[in-house]
């Protein structure tokens, strides 16, 4: 994993997942660590973002690392017209590894094919996310203790929504089930289905959460992607698809928890907050210790 961009959650193999999760669990223990000390990580963020860009940099600063970078692309000389290329061409002179998030599906690969430092893919429109798969991994093996052959319930934006695509791609090396719940305009797409095909994985779809929720272990929650629609009317017909409130959880597994990956529009009720299934706060400080691992393992330092 060395000086090796991480783009797609494809990109490594399950043994690569599993020392990366380790790895952040060495982190976790002890997160302050002057590994960094002297280097320069560039974080270039086209898109809005609160968790992904300052959980990365926290995670450079813990490190004794420097940050730099841009949170708002109106900021950057891509107003005056500077293209992709041209900026990753000019800041990979300016630090060891460049974390970026882009509108455009594609954009991660294309930077690493040009860049002489590593790309961090912070996600690329609606294809993947692969750091939040690892935060996610990470807290789907510290809640139940194993990845192999768990019951994931994948709620909401299935079509636009980038992190359950790379969460899908990465628990399909485990032998997960999976239920998707999603209204039909936003069904997870085919692509992802034949990939589970391939594995003779098993999936059921549904639009129906009360049905399906009782056995699962994890339920995964998502945001209706609003950013994503081209047409409002469809965004406005779906938006409120599917709102978890406290009693639909009554009768689950003990162990079973919500994650989201965030930011949540109304999809989860404040009330499910303070009962024992949620994790999703947690997960977001997860966050930081695997993107630890995550930058010190590309840079060699692990
Ligand atoms: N989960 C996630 O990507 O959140 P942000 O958009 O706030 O980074």
């Amino acid at each position: 994993m060395k000086n090796k961009s991480l783009v797609s959650i494809t990109d490594y193999t399950k043994g690569e997942y599993l020392s990366i999760l380790d790895t952040a669990a060495e982190f976790e223990k002890n997160s302050y660590q002057d590994l960094l000390k002297g280097k320069v990580v560039a974080t270039l963020f086209f898109e809005p973002s609160t968790r992904t860009r300052l959980s990365f940099e926290s995670a450079v600063n813990r490190l004794g690392g420097r940050v730099i970078g841009f949170s708002d692309a109106n900021t950057s000389s891509v107003t005056k017209g500077e293209t992709l290329y041209d900026t990753i061409k000019v800041v990979s002179n300016f630090a060891e590894l460049i974390i970026m998030r882009h509108p455009l599906e594609g954009s991660a690969r294309y930077a690493s094919e040009l860049s002489k430092v590593p790309i961090v893919n912070a996600g690329d429109g609606a294809n993947q996310h692969p750091t939040q798969t690892l935060l996610d991994l990470y807290s789907i093996r510290k809640t139940q203790g194993t990845l192999d052959n768990l019951k994931i319930c994948m709620v909401g934006d299935l079509k636009y929504g980038r992190t359950v695509h790379s969460l899908l791609m990465a628990l399909s090396q485990f032998g997960a089930n999976f239920y998707f719940i999603s209204p039909d305009e936003l069904k997870m797409p085919k692509e992802y289905k034949m990939h589970l095909d391939s594995l003779n994985l098993h999936y059921q779809e549904s639009k129906d959460i009360n049905e399906n929720i009782l056995d699962a272990d994890i339920i995964y929650m998502t945001r209706v992607q609003k950013e994503r629609f081209s047409d409002p009317i469809e965004y406005e017909r779906t938006k409120n698809a599917y709102v978890l409130k406290g009693e639909m959880l009554s009768g689950c597994k003990n162990t079973m928890r919500v994650l989201h990956p965030l930011p949540r529009v109304n999809e989860i009720d404040q009330e499910v907050d303070s009962g024992p299934f949620a994790y999703y706060f947690e997960q977001t400080e997860n966050g930081v210790y695997v993107r630890q691992a995550i930058i010190s393992i590309i840079l060699g330092l692990k």
